[in-house]
């Protein structure tokens, strides 16, 4: 099973770019940069990473972001993770990331967007991996800021694929971004919406980002099953589902196999995706091996959730049919 798994042509819809960031590569940024580490060795940075809720989690994520300055940074962070994707048979990944996070610090767009785009380009080109990028609002922040950083974003429009929103979700509800979101499609962007696992509200949150939003894909929402008719409404817009096991576990001591299972059955397109692999130390191989492991997943479900990723990810619908032919002539000669 480990095998069929690494081997498998995957797709990650939920990766945090800088969630990418591996204490190796934050140690020799930060003294590239001159910037001191509140830890001696990388091994005693990933000894501090103690999460048990959102908040325990973005702290840490926040504070790791400060090693990122030059747009070199961004292109060394985003290759890094293409290189890594590439080396676990992931064919396709859409990419988030936070520019919030940056500019708050002085870091200007334009250095953060350039450097990731050009180490996508390489990485198309040298690793054959190809990758979409989707630009994150951080919710915890103004709708003004947001806004803002929609209009910092339109010069750059042909390199985002999507936006979505972030970061704490407690007393953020997905109304609050609403005219943003609403711009953003108008100029033709896809959206999406983390909905976080037991947050406050989750249920009228998930409601909103259906209805106020009417998002294309809905991050995590695995509180859905809590209600059948939002169940519905998802299943009956084929919205996918980007689920993270190893990232969930943190929250619900779960990697979440039991709702996962029960969104296959629904016919709901859950998908498996990493969220923030340096931090949660389970890139998308890991995530699905656990997520196995606990619920015992045969290798036709692990193709199905393989599957959908392909099917509701933003590529173009060519595309998706050569991804999911990939997909079936794999499992094809691993039948036989
Ligand atoms: N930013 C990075 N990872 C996140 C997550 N899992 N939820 C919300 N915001 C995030
Ligand atoms: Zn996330």
């Amino acid at each position: 099973m480990r095998n069929f798994i690494e081997n498998m042509p995957k797709a990650e819809l939920h990766v945090h770019l800088e969630g990418t960031l591996e204490p190796e590569l934050s140690f020799s940024l930060a003294e590239k940069n001159g910037i001191s580490l509140p830890f001696e060795t990388p091994e005693a940075l990933i000894a501090a990473y103690d999460f048990h809720d959102l908040p325990s989690f973005l702290k840490i994520y926040y504070a790791g972001m400060s090693v990122l300055q030059e747009e070199s940074d961004f292109f060394d962070l985003t290759w890094a993770y293409l290189e890594k994707a590439a080396s676990q048979n992931i064919v396709y990944a859409e990419l988030f990331f936070d520019p919030q996070g940056h500019t708050t610090r002085g870091v200007a767009f334009e250095t953060v967007i350039t450097g990731i785009h050009n180490a996508q380009v390489a990485a198309q080109e040298k690793l054959g991996i190809k990758s979409k990028l989707i630009l994150c609002f951080l919710r915890d922040m103004s709708a003004d800021s947001a806004m803002e950083h929609l209009l910092m974003a339109k010069p750059y429009i042909d390199w985002l694929v999507g936006v979505g929103l972030d970061s704490d979700e407690y007393n953020n509800p997905p109304v609050k971004f609403k005219e943003v979101f609403a711009l953003a499609r108008k100029w033709g962007l896809k959206l999406t919406m983390h909905c976080d696992v037991n947050q406050k509200n989750t249920l009228e949150h998930i409601g909103q980002v259906l209805d106020d939003i009417q998002v294309d894909r809905i991050d995590h929402g695995v509180n859905a099953l809590e209600s059948d008719a939002l169940c519905n409404k998802i299943k009956a817009r084929q919205l996918g589902l980007t689920v993270c096991p190893v990232s969930n576990r943190f929250v619900v001591q779960s990697l979440t196999s039991q709702e996962i299972r029960t969104m296959l059955s629904k016919g709901m397109l859950a998908t498996i995706n990493s969220d923030d692999p340096a931090y949660f130390r389970a890139y998308l191989n890991e995530n699905f091996i656990a997520l196995q492991e606990e619920g015992n997943f045969t290798k036709d479900e692990i193709l199905t959730l393989a599957a959908n990723a392909f099917s509701v990810s933003w590529l173009t619908e060519p595309e998706k049919t050569d991804y999911l032919h990939k997909l079936s002539v794999f499992s094809d000669t691993r039948a036989e």
